[in-house]
Formats: structure tokens, sequence, C-alpha cells
């Protein structure tokens, strides 16, 4: 297992083990929306690499990022194939656009709120699959994916570092009193009850 105590030092709360129960039960659910947010994660990588052409480490950093949220959202889908569930149309859950709707609107600070969020997003992703794995390599029927999510932390674990890295970067200011807001608003959405499942939802209703 890779070290993730960065990853639960940065995070305001673990996930509830009233998520990771229902989990097992719900796994087609989750990964159509696991599939689902790989898709957004690139296709909002590749918006930032259209809108800020002058900032070069950003461009570097993200186009990998891209590419491989791609290949994990090929991998999720042949997964699923593999597992004979099918892929069909499903709501996102509230925490990206929840999260998003809290990005300031002039620059340089939507900026820094996009990649802040994202670093949010990415930090999360790792703290779940990580959680996750360990119940899903429990079962035999479920082990597959068990072992398919340990695979993903370690490029999780450095979206997270890469996002966190470029706010810093391009911060005028230090960005230690956003992030920690950030961490508020994120806090509630893990921990408070939440309508619908999905692979970044809050405590099952
Ligand atoms: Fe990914
Ligand atoms: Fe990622």
């Amino acid at each position: 297992m890779i070290d993730l105590t960065e990853i639960h030092s940065f995070l305001p709360c673990t996930t509830p083990e009233a998520w990771l129960n229902a989990a097992p039960g719900q796994l087609n659910t989750l990964l159509i929306d696991h599939a689902n947010c790989e898709k957004k994660a690139a296709s909002t990588a590749l918006h930032l690499l259209y809108r800020y052409i002058d900032r070069t480490e950003l461009l570097a950093k993200l186009s990998q990022l891209a590419r491989e949220e791609l290949l994990h959202f090929e991998q999720v889908v042949a997964l699923m194939r593999k597992m004979g569930m099918t892929y069909r149309r499903l709501s996102p859950s509230r925490y990206a656009s929840e999260l998003r709707s809290h990005v300031r609107k002039e620059e340089p600070l939507r900026l820094l709120d996009i990649l802040i969020s994202g670093a949010y997003i990415e930090a999360r992703s790792c703290e779940r699959f990580a959680a996750l794995a360990t119940r899903l390599l429990e079962e035999k029927e479920t082990r597959a994916i068990g072992h398919y999510y340990r695979i993903l932390l370690k490029s999780e674990r450095r979206h997270y570092t890469d996002y966190l890295a470029l706010a810093r970067l391009y911060a005028a200011e230090s960005i230690e009193e956003r992030v920690a807001w950030f961490g508020e608003v994120e806090r509630e959405l893990i921990l408070s009850p939440d309508a619908h499942f999905r692979f970044h939802s809050g405590v099952p209703r």
C-alpha cells in the first residue's frame, strides 16, 4: 500500500462507515459514476489547458492528468463490461458542482479556487479508493474492482499533489486560509445526508 498520510491530513474527515457499508450493494451505480468522474476530470483539465495558455507548468501537469483520466475512463468502462454491468445515464452527485459553486469569478482568484477544489476532488477520490479497496478485496465477487482501485491510488495522489502545487505556484499570497475554507465545505458535503448514492456522495439516507 502506498503512503496516504498527506492525503489524510489534507482532508477534513474520513469517509463515513455508513457510506462504505452501502457501497458494495451499489456497485453498478458506483462504477457508472466513477466512469463519469474520470471523463469529467479529463474535461475539466482540458478546459484549463484552453483557458490558461500562458501558465507553462499548468499546461505540462494538466495535459498529463487529462491523458491519465481518460485512460482510467477506458479502464472503468472495460471493467464494467467484464463484470456484465451496463453503462446507463446517471445524474452527477452534488459534490463537485457544490464545490465549484464557490469558485470566485474574478481572476486570478478563479484559477486558484478551481485548483484548490481540484485538489480536494483528487484527494477525496484517493481516500475513497483506498477505503473501498480494503472492503472490496474481502469478497471474491468484488475482488477485481478492489485490485483495480489499489492501482489507481498512486496517480490520484499525484493529481492531488499537482493541483495543490499549481495553486501555491500561482498564488500571490498564502492560500492556506482558502484551502481551509474549502475544507469546511468539503466536510459538510461528505458528512451530511445525501439523497443520491454516488462515488463522492455524503451519508446515505
Ligand atoms: Fe482518475
Ligand atoms: Fe485523478
